[in-house]
């Protein structure tokens, strides 16, 4: 974990109630996601890293409270202070030649960060993504750049097939050896039921100091009692109680 100063160099509002953020500093991050400071709250935000490069850190983020909206009105050029290096990512090595990807909403911010490194280790990506509706959807076009088959679901059918994920896993039949998933859990719970074989899933709590101290995060699962900062926030499939 560090506690780093960026500086806010892009927060633009990209779909409904969606900016993206882009973040730069010092260093290459790793590490799940990054919990930033806001001005004015005592408790950091946790955002999951989207992309990271040498000095840049890009995310996604919803407005859904006050941190947020706060968040949304910072210009570019403020600083920033932002722990990085948080949480237990997914396991690109698990995949062993083809993977599938499936998104809900801005779960499509932390896969897309796993799938340029399953493309960097030379593995197949098929990426499933699914939003409510067209006004909510992005990086698509990134997506499709970069991966090997993809398909888009919205539930009004206002965007690709009409449906949930799992119409569009049905319609893109894709090969995989592993699959990663992220999204709402009525989603995911309903993608680990429907794909067989082995997978992980990152899950979303309420956290206070997000680096593994409070056990605020805490959550059961056949593994014992894990904290999802720190042991998560991706879990094995089979690890998971839903
Ligand atoms: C590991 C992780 C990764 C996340 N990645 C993203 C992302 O990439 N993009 C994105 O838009 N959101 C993401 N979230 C959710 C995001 O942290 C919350 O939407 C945000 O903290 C809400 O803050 P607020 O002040 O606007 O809302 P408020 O409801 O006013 O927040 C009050 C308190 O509850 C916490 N809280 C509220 N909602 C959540 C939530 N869903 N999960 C965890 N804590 C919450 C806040 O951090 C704050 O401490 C992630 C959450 C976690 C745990
Ligand atoms: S938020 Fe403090 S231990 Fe997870």
């Amino acid at each position: 974990m560090k506690k780093q100063s960026y500086t806010i160099a892009e927060n633009r509002l990209v779909a409904t109630k969606t900016y993206k953020l882009v973040l730069e500093g010092e260093g290459l991050v790793d590490g799940e996601f990054v919990n930033l400071e806001i001005p004015g709250f005592y408790l950091r935000r946790p955002i999951s890293v989207c992309d990271a490069e040498e000095g840049r850190i890009t995310l996604y983020y919803k407005t859904v409270g006050k941190g947020t909206a706060f968040l949304a009105d910072l210009p570019e050029g403020s600083k920033i202070g932002v722990l990085t290096g948080l949480g237990r990512g997914f396991d690109a090595d698990a995949c062993k030649e083809e993977a599938l990807l499936v998104a809900g909403g801005l779960g499509a911010a932390p896969l897309y960060l796993l799938a340029k490194k399953l493309k960097a280790q030379g593995k197949k990506v098929n990426v499933v993504l699914g939003f409510n509706k067209a006004d909510e959807i992005v990086l698509v076009d990134e997506y499709k750049a970069l991966c090997d088959s993809f398909e888009l679901a919205t539930l009004d059918g206002s965007a690709g097939i009409k449906g949930f994920v799992t119409d569009a896993i049905s319609a893109m039949k894709p090969n995989y050896d592993f699959f990663y998933t992220c999204g709402p859990m009525v989603m995911m719970r309903a993608v680990c039921g429907a794909l067989e074989g082995s997978g992980e899933a990152s899950l979303e709590e309420r956290m206070g100091c997000g680096a593994g101290f409070c056990y605020c995060c805490s959550i059961h699962t056949a593994a014992g009692t894990k904290r999802v900062c720190k042991d998560g926030p991706v879990f094995k499939k089979e690890d998971i109680i839903w």
